[in-house]
Formats: C-alpha cells, sequence, structure tokens
C-alpha cells in the first residue's frame, strides 16, 4: 500500500488555511492510504518557542487533528521530537543536500527577513529536516498546501543524491499531493499574502478555534473590492480578495471555482459573504466544539501521541538503521 506523511507545527492555532490546503486531505486521504501524520516540534524551535506554551501548543494541534478526523487507530499521529530516527537521518542529509539548494529555499528568505546573519542553523537546514521526515517511513505522498511544493522538490532532489552517491536504488521520488480549490488560502485582509499563523493580526485568519460569532465577523469585515462579483474565474484575475473569498468558498462547498463564480455572477460580496460565513461555520463548528472536549482530557490526547510515536518508532528504525549501514556507519 502506498504511504502518505505530513506535518503540521505547533506555533499556534491551526487556520482555515492549514484546514482547506492540508488537513481535511489528510482525512480523505486516510480511505485509501496508510497514514502517518506529525505534529512537527523540532520544525517549530527553528524559530524561538516558549517551552510551556510549545508544549500546550502540540497537545491542542493534535487535538485539532483528532477533532477534525484523523483516525488514531488507522493512521499514525505522534510529535516529531519523540521518534529520534528524525534527527538522525537529518543528519545524514545535512551531508547530503548542497548548500546551493538550500539557498534557493523563497521560505528561508521569508522567514529570516533581512536579519538573514541572526537567523538560526536549524531555520536554514530546515528542509533537510523535511526531507527526513518523509523519507524516514520512504513515503510515497506527501499531501500539503501549495507553499510547501519547493521543500518537497528538495526532498526529491535529496533521495536521488543519496541514491546516486552510494549508488542504491534505496530512498523513494516523493510525490507531492497538492489538490482542491484552496491550495493557497490568502489573508482575509490582503489577498496577495498568505494565511499565516505568524502574521500579527488575528483578523487576517479564522481559527480552528474561532466560535461561530467571530468566524462571521472576520468574513464580514474581510477585504473586498467595489465590484459586484463576476461569473467566471477569467474575472478573478485582477481581484486577489475575491478570488480568495470564492476559493474558500468553493472548497467548502466541494465545488468548483467556476461553478461558484456561475452561482454568484453579479452578486453583492454583502450577500455572497452571509452564505460564506454559515458554509464556513457549519464545517468549523462541530470540530471546534471536538476540539474542547478533547482539550479537557489531556491524559487522552497524550496517550495518543505516545501510541503514535511508538508505531512510528517501529516503522522508521529498521529504514533508518539501513541508511546508517548503506553510509558506511558500523551499526551494532
Ligand atoms: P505548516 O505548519 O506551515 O502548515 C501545515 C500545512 O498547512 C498548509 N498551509 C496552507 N495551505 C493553504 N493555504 C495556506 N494559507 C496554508 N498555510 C499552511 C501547509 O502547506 C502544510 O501542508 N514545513 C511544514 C511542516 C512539515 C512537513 C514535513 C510537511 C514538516 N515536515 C514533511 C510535509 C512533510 C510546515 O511548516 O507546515
Amino acid at each position: 500500500m502506498d504511504r502518505i506523511f505530513s506535518g503540521v507545527q505547533p506555533t499556534g492555532n491551526l487556520h482555515l488555511g492549514n484546514y482547506l490546503g492540508a488537513i481535511r486531505n489528510w482525512v480523505t486521504l486516510q480511505a485509501d492510504y496508510e497514514c502517518i501524520y506529525c505534529v512537527v516540534d523540532l520544525h517549530a524551535i527553528t524559530v524561538a518557542q516558549d517551552p510551556d506554551e510549545l508544549r500546550a501548543s502540540t497537545r491542542e494541534v493534535a487535538a485539532s487533528l483528532l477533532a477534525a478526523g484523523i483516525d488514531a487507530k488507522t493512521s499514525i499521529l505522534f510529535n516529531q521530537s519523540q521518534v529520534s530516527a528524525h534527527a538522525e537521518l537529518a543528519w545524514i542529509f545535512n551531508c547530503v543536500a548542497r548548500l546551493g539548494w538550500l539557498n534557493r529555499m523563497t521560505q528561508f528568505k521569508e522567514k529570516a527577513g533581512k536579519n538573514r546573519e541572526n537567523a538560526s542553523v536549524g531555520l536554514y537546514a530546515y528542509p533537510n529536516l523535511m526531507a527526513a521526515d518523509v523519507l524516514a517511513y520512504k513515503a510515497t505522498h506527501v499531501p500539503v498546501g501549495e507553499d510547501q511544493k519547493q521543500h518537497l522538490e528538495l526532498c526529491r532532489d535529496i533521495a536521488q543524491a543519496f541514491n546516486s552517491q552510494y549508488g542504491v536504488e534505496f530512498f523513494p521520488l516523493t510525490e507531492p499531493l497538492i489538490f482542491g480549490e484552496a491550495t493557497r488560502v490568502m489573508s482575509l485582509r490582503d489577498g496577495t499574502s498568505k494565511m499565516s499563523k505568524s502574521d500579527s493580526s488575528d483578523n487576517t485568519r479564522i481559527n480552528l478555534t474561532d466560535p461561530p460569532d467571530l468566524i462571521a465577523k472576520k468574513i464580514r469585515r474581510a477585504k473586498t473590492d467595489p465590484e459586484p462579483l463576476p461569473g467566471s474565474p477569467e474575472g478573478l484575475e485582477t481581484r486577489p480578495e475575491a478570488a480568495n473569498l470564492i476559493g474558500i468558498f468553493a472548497a467548502l462547498c466541494n465545488d468548483s471555482v467556476e461553478d461558484t463564480c456561475r452561482r454568484f455572477d453579479g452578486a453583492q460580496f454583502s450577500k455572497f459573504k452571509e452564505e460564506l460565513a454559515d458554509l464556513a461555520i457549519a464545517e468549523l463548528a462541530p470540530i471546534t466544539t471536538e476540539m474542547q472536549r478533547l482539550m479537557d482530557d489531556p491524559a487522552y490526547v497524550d496517550s495518543v501521541l505516545r501510541d503514535g510515536a511508538e508505531r512510528a518508532r517501529g516503522l522508521a528504525a529498521p529504514i533508518v538503521q539501513e541508511a546508517q549501514e548503506i553510509v558506511g556507519f558500523l551499526t551494532s
């Protein structure tokens, strides 16, 4: 059976972008794949984190994933730091990947900003650890949002370089799975920047923890333009905010952007936003409620992560041991 791996950072609340771009797809894929889902706390500390907040956030993100429909019995759910194979393989990949490859990573440039000299080495080597996450399980497919595409191309480059350096056919060339009508959800306040946990304004995103009235308020206040909605996707080309909201709508009702445009041809944003808010609340409110229930039982969430880590170790350890043997480590 093909194997899925994907990860999410525990650096604050999950938002609608994470949900539509990735997590909803993770839930669907469980029917057809063996799935391994990871809360990537090693990645989180590539920028400064408060230790107590990191712990709380790890548990909260795990609860959100369970609430969204990740089935901890059939899939594996765990936090990355608890399976040492990730860090061990990442070191090998640090020695396979080239500086020139990492220098091209746009996410590093964005995250490091102007103060590049002060960025952590971990932030720079971040994509190598991602490759290790995926390849420690020889995962064949990785469902992600559009923003992770470049990192997954690097993962293929690393697999290929390892195989060719050691003359083996060991690591697979993993395929990214980027699908749905909302692979890149944008900020509610600026249709040209990505919806993100790290945006300083909470009004730019819908969090999976937002109560219904707050979701409705954020959608009502979302930036738009003065024109009525267009009848076809071509009419969205120079209208980033309208394109974003239509994309969200289409994704939420499993429809195409084309059909959604046809449905709202000539409508005012006020009417459209009302329907969008109803749709978003209908989808997210049950997840929020279930998440709150799970957060009242932290021992249960911790037990899911502990069990997931044990199963993940069982899968990753022999693969990483074999990689070590290929490299020439004397294994005992
Ligand atoms: P992270 O935590 O930033 O995001 C988790 C998932 O959500 C997707 N996503 C979005 N999709 C659409 N629109 C958005 N605005 C949006 N924002 C986030 C991301 O594409 C991602 O799929 N480096 C990864 C985590 C990671 C990983 C891995 C992923 C670590 N190791 C191995 C895949 C395989 C990250 O920071 O995701």
